[in-house]
């Protein structure tokens, strides 16, 4: 694959990367879309990363339908599928890793321990063999985006991180390979994410701007709606420290629930 981009780039072509676990749904063809608007080749990487997984975590079943990403791709355009094996990228005497020291400290950094040192190590990875002009992540894991916008400035990489906006459902669920894991009646629950999000924004239109109102509004609506929290929090969306005054354009409302057994990541920027 580095080969190939070497070459690619020798031609005086601009590559886009789309980095995922595979499994795609809409919101992932939305991020090809977006590459293609600034690249003249779009990589889409597929590689469910072990390190980003704790052990008690679901990186035995994250599903997976290789055949279908590919045929999905194929229609999208997708100029390479860069897939390659868990032996290939983590090698037995592999021991360097990329962390980020601050920004990974709050929301998904406090509940999963390690998982953006697994998260930068495998974008740096991927970033190298790809050799992108741009890179397209989406704001659905906005925690991930801002880690890696961080990593990419922090660390020099000549790539342009874009943000893409979260593509969901009719209802209003976030898509996510995730929510193949939820049962009719979990499905049903889930959306007690978005809607909690969403009233929030609607309550700060209509001027309630007080966090601590907010905040505890936001944890009752997701506990009413039999959903396990796991974390609510309303921090600046920019440096992801918390807030306690609103601020326009920049107040950023993060929530991550468990459904059953699944979890389940959501987020709005009012
Ligand atoms: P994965 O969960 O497969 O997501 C791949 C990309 O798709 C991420 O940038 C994610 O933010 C974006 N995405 C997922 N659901 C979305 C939605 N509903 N709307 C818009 N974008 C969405 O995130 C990962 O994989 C991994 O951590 C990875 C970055 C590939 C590193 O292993």
């Amino acid at each position: 694959m580095q080969k190939i981009s070497f070459a690619l780039k020798k031609k005086g072509k601009k590559i886009g990367v789309v980095p995922t676990m595979g499994y795609l749904h809409e919101g992932h063809l939305s991020l090809i879309r977006i590459a293609q608007k600034y690249s003249d080749i779009v990589i889409l990487t597929l590689f469910i990363n072990p390190t980003q997984f704790a052990a008690h975590e679901d990186l035995n079943r994250y599903p997976q339908d290789i055949p279908g990403d590919l045929k999905k791709c194929k229609k999208a355009g997708v100029d390479y599928v860069f897939s390659p094996k868990i032996s290939k990228m983590y090698p037995k005497n592999f021991e360097t890793y990329v962390e980020t020291t601050q920004i990974s400290l709050p929301l998904c950094g406090g509940s999963r321990p390690g998982h953006f040192r697994g998260v930068t190590t495998i974008v740096s990875k991927l970033f190298l063999i790809t050799q992108p002009t741009v890179a397209v992540l989406g704001k659905k894991d906005f925690q991930q985006l801002a880690v890696i916008k961080r990593m990419g400035a922090d660390l020099n990489f000549p790539i342009r991180i874009i943000g893409a906006p979260i593509v969901r459902d009719k209802d209003g669920l976030a898509l996510s390979s995730r929510n193949v894991y939820l049962t009719l009646e979990e499905r049903k629950n889930a959306v007690g994410i978005s809607s909690a999000l969403f009233w929030i924004r609607n309550q700060i239109k209509s001027g309630e701007t007080r966090i601590a109102i907010l905040m505890s509004h936001l944890k009752n609506k997701l506990f009413s709606c039999g959903l396990r929290l796991d974390y609510a929090e309303c921090l600046h969306s920019e440096n992801l420290t918390p807030l306690t005054h609103y601020q326009k354009g920049k107040t950023l409302f993060a929530v991550a629930c468990f459904v059953g057994k699944t979890r389940l990541i959501d987020n709005i920027v009012v």
